[in-house]
């Protein structure tokens, strides 16, 4: 009797333990939804609690926190559940069975950082179903053109835009506007390389295509087709390459498997220079995108075609490109401390052979509000518009970012303006909603502000005015959020490897793997969700995973120009 009651109250005295403790690690370890500082603060305090773990995880630095250390999470509840089974075997069953309920609790975040390395001992491989495979493509697909890179294209030598791993030159720190490392004189378009040299480091490379979750194709298609843009070339120069390369890709076993399916690339120009309308030599660009191999395939590009169901934008290359957590950190704080003089700002040229254009309008805005609104014009002064330093140093300066629709809809300014913590202010949903869907928050308007071109060309809208109604505090929300998102907005240098962010590249293959996953499951049952929706409405599709009628509609009207 007395036996037993002495049994029951040890059984609840370990069991309020490893409540406490249960309660206590959650504290420590499950905080990613407090801001950054709450969070270190809370481990530091935790510090003085005593334990291994702690311990280990603080010598990583001051900056632990955001996403646990997988590998010391195991080991500490390892050993907890050890010591105090070992107390008595009545116990161990019922807080066997409550660490099982628990378990879910208990599992680390999935923490891609930390997922292929050292988790062997539960023998779980943690690249299951995230492998990849890179196909060994012939080098005139790819390294071939990096050696003709005096002549990729027809106004400059590229040559110097591929040292770094695709990165380009360094930029040292000029005027203290940058970081001490990490900033690099990056070509828009050399994401071709920058995302090859990134995959080459993926922790979850295989030779063993078919355990590959999905298979990369590393052509330098954009490399490829920017000899041929201006000047007179046939079609069948323009599309040579291409058309080769899907010839080689069918050739494939791995091709076979899903008829492609699986396969993706990176296509670093827009996606209008690989939709040539029409088979006339005087066409824009080549047909890679439509290519009959090609509607199976995934292809990313900066920028993705409304219309089209087989591309997804990803975000150009910005000039950072750090190479630890700590820079993007220090990047980060600095950009919240930032001063900012300007209510807004435009870096950019005007289109006036393009009618549709609202760059003059929104330029003679600006050059009315003096102080108030800062202009970079590209049209004179080519070179200070090419310069980073110049454009970064304006983005810095200001509140807000205009970044209107050029000869496409998109632009790399865009990027540039979120790394330099200024709130990208869009025209048309074109030139971000519908296109970053793995990178950017679904809800816009916690990161940026739309007015539509419409208002603007008719008149109808006055940017100062419309700016400067915005709360105080509705702008510092803003432009935390779009701090927030400078992490994923970047590539890492592919030199090397972040603990805790996930940068775009990570993204990325999330994303694309989600994608195949998906498209297997639906080979696997027979079905074809080519057909649940109309191709010309796959920005929807996509964006808000229907059709209907939608108030952006009118934005995406084709032109003449698409
Ligand atoms: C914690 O780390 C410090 C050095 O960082 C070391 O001196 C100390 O022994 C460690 N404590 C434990 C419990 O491991
Ligand atoms: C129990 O934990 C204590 C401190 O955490 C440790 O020193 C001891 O070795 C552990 N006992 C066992 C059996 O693991
Ligand atoms: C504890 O349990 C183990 C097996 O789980 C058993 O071998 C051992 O005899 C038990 N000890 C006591 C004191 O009941
Ligand atoms: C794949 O094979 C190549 C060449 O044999 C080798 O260098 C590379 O390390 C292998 N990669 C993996 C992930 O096994
Ligand atoms: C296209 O141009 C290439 C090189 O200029 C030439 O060799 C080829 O015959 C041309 N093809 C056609 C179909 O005109
Ligand atoms: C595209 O995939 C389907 C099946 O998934 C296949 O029937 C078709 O042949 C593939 N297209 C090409 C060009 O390989
Ligand atoms: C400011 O933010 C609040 C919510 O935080 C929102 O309801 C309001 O519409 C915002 N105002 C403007 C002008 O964006
Ligand atoms: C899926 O449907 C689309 C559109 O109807 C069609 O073009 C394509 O060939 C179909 N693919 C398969 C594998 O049935």
């Amino acid at each position: 009797m007395d036996n037993s009651i002495a049994t029951r109250s040890r059984i609840k005295f370990w069991f309020l333990f490893f409540l406490l403790f249960v309660f206590w690690y959650l504290l420590v370890y499950r905080v990613d939804w407090f801001p950054l500082s709450t969070s270190r603060h809370q481990v530091n305090s935790a510090v003085s609690l005593g334990s291994d773990s702690i311990n280990e995880t603080n010598l990583h630095g001051e900056d632990v926190s955001v996403i646990p250390h997988a590998n010391d999470v195991i080991k500490h509840d390892e050993k907890s559940v050890y010591n105090i089974s070992s107390a008595d075997n009545d116990t161990i069953e019922d807080l066997e069975g409550l660490q099982k309920e628990l378990e879910p609790l208990l599992q680390p975040q999935d923490d891609e950082r930390n997922l292929g390395k050292g988790l062997d001992r539960k023998e779980v491989d943690f690249c299951k179903g995230r492998y990849v495979y890179v196909h060994d493509l012939p080098s005139r697909f790819n390294d071939d053109l990096l050696k003709q890179c005096k002549s990729l294209n027809k106004w400059s030598d590229m040559c110097h835009y591929f040292e770094n791993d695709g990165l380009g030159s360094r930029l040292g720190n000029p005027q203290r506007l940058f970081l001490g490392s990490g900033w690099f004189e990056t070509h828009q378009f050399s994401l071709e390389v920058i995302f090859h040299n990134r995959i080459k480091q993926y922790e979850c490379l295989t030779n063993d295509s078919s355990k590959a979750a999905a298979i990369f194709v590393p052509y330098y298609s954009g490399l490829d087709i920017a000899r041929f843009l201006w000047d007179q070339y046939n079609v069948s120069v323009k599309d040579s390459d291409s058309r080769d390369l899907v010839k080689w890709l069918r050739g494939k076993p791995e091709w076979s498997v899903m008829g492609g399916k699986d396969h993706f690339l990176v296509a670093g120009r827009i996606t209008w220079d690989f939709r040539r309308a029409f088979d006339e030599d005087s066409g824009w660009g080549n047909k890679l995108m439509f290519l009959p191999e090609s509607q199976n395939m995934t292809m990313l590009t900066i920028e993705s075609s409304p219309w089209h169901r087989n591309d997804f934008a990803i975000p150009y290359p910005t000039y950072f490109h750090p190479s630890n957590d700590n820079e993007v950190i220090q990047w980060q704080n600095k950009m919240r401390r930032q001063k900012r003089h300007a209510l807004f700002c435009f870096a950019g040229a005007p289109r006036p052979n393009m009618e549709d254009s609202i760059r003059s309008e929104i330029m003679e805005q600006c050059n009315a509000l003096r102080r108030k609104c800062r202009l970079l014009e590209c049209k004179n002064d080519k070179n200070k518009c090419m310069k980073p330093v110049h454009v970064m140093k304006l983005f810095q300066n200001s509140i807000f970012c205009l970044q209107p629709s050029g000869d496409s809809f998109t632009r790399r300014s865009t990027f540039d303006s979120i790394l330099a913590g200024c709130i990208p202010v869009f025209f048309s949903p074109g030139s971000a909603y519908v296109q970053y869907l793995w990178h950017l928050p679904k809800d816009y308007t916690t990161y940026s502000v739309l007015i539509p071109e419409d208002d603007v060309k008719q008149k109808k809208s006055n940017i100062d005015k419309i700016l400067s109604q915005i709360p105080a505090k509705n702008i510092s929300a803003m432009r935390e959020e779009v701090i927030k998102l400078i992490p994923k907005v970047i590539y890492n240098d592919p030199r090397s490897r972040l603990k805790k962010f996930q940068d775009a590249f990570d993204l990325t293959i999330k994303g694309v793997i989600d994608r195949v996953e998906t498209l297997r499951k639906e080979v696997r049952e027979g079905r074809n969700s080519s057909t649940d929706f109309d191709e010309e409405s796959s920005w929807k599709y996509y964006t808000f995973g229907k059709t209907g009628v939608h108030e952006w509609d009118n934005f995406f009207r084709r032109t003449d120009r698409y």
